[in-house]
């Protein structure tokens, strides 16, 4: 029988994980079966503890239920205690282990698919809620010279400024307070472009050279994408890569093969555009 492995969400219909995961089973010879799984919101536990009687041996979580599984993990990795939440699960001898991998996602895609090292580069981090706390002990691995955090409610921001002060020197503020700063990567981890909102972001913050990033994406721009663009960030990207990139960790954490994904972040690229 086929290893059994699902990502659960709410709603989880449109999830591009089960065609991701078989296709990197695919191209590296692995075994396995990948599921969409919808939980009812506040059942996350039940549903996960169903799905480990019928044999599962991990799973990727999504919105809403980041949080449910780090709480319900019996061990994290250092990734997941540092990001609060978990979106990759493993179950092994009564064990469940919560990992995150959705910041390595992010740094590789930046890093490798965009060509952009951050050593030594002003990074501006956009949000201050479960998305953006989830990535900033991996950005912060990669030696940047700055690290800032700007956020609609202030306080926010500069609670999870405070919180990574250990690592290195981390700040946080409201978008007003941006003003007269350039930052060579700005990244978009504010739920705003779900709403098709932009963000008060005041002009000239885009370096020259810089790499705008938003963590959603969706057919064509999304408004951070559009408005990085039209104030002259040299280079503008959206969260397709790093979806791809957090399965392929996954992937690696549950079968120590790391496969490739340039293939698949293009199929699905097509499929966006199409
Ligand atoms: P997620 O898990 O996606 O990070 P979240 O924890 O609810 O979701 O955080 C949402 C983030 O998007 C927050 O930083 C939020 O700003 P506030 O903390 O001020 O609420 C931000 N956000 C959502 N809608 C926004 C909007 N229209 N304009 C600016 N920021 C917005």
């Amino acid at each position: 029988m086929s290893d059994l492995y699902a990502v659960f969400g709410n709603p989880i219909a449109h999830s591009k994980s089960p065609q991701i995961h078989a296709a990197f089973a695919t191209a590296s010879g692995q075994d396995l079966v990948y599921e969409a799984r919808l939980a009812p919101v506040g059942e996350f536990a039940p549903a996960v503890a169903e799905f480990v009687a019928a044999g599962g041996k991990g799973a990727n979580v999504t919105v809403p239920f980041k949080e449910d599984a780090y709480r319900l993990a019996t061990r994290l990795s250092e990734r997941a205690a540092r990001a609060g939440a978990v979106n990759t699960l493993s179950f092994a001898a009564g064990e469940i282990v919560g990992d995150n991998t959705d910041g390595a996602g992010l740094v590789r895609d930046i890093t490798h698919n965009l060509h952009t090292p951050l050593a030594g580069k002003r990074i501006l981090l956009l949000g201050a809620g479960g998305a953006a706390r989830g990535v900033i002990a991996p950005l912060l691995a990669g030696q940047p010279v700055s690290l800032h955090i700007a956020n609609r409610t202030a306080d926010k921001a500069e609670a999870l400024a405070a919180a990574f002060s250990d690592m290195a020197a981390v700040h946080g503020g409201n978008y007003e307070k941006l003003s007269g700063q350039q930052f060579d990567l700005i990244i978009n981890a504010t739920s705003a472009s779900l709403a098709g909102a932009s963000l008060p972001l005041p002009v000239g913050l885009f370096a020259p050279g810089s790499l705008a990033y938003d963590m959603m994406y969706g057919k064509g721009d999304t408004p951070f994408m559009a408005l990085a663009r039209a104030q002259g960030a040299a280079q503008v990207a959206d969260g397709l890569g790093m979806l791809v990139e957090q399965a392929a960790e996954a992937f690696f954490v549950w079968r120590g093969v790391r496969p490739e994904t340039a293939g698949v972040l293009a199929q699905l690229r097509a499929a966006l555009a199409g």
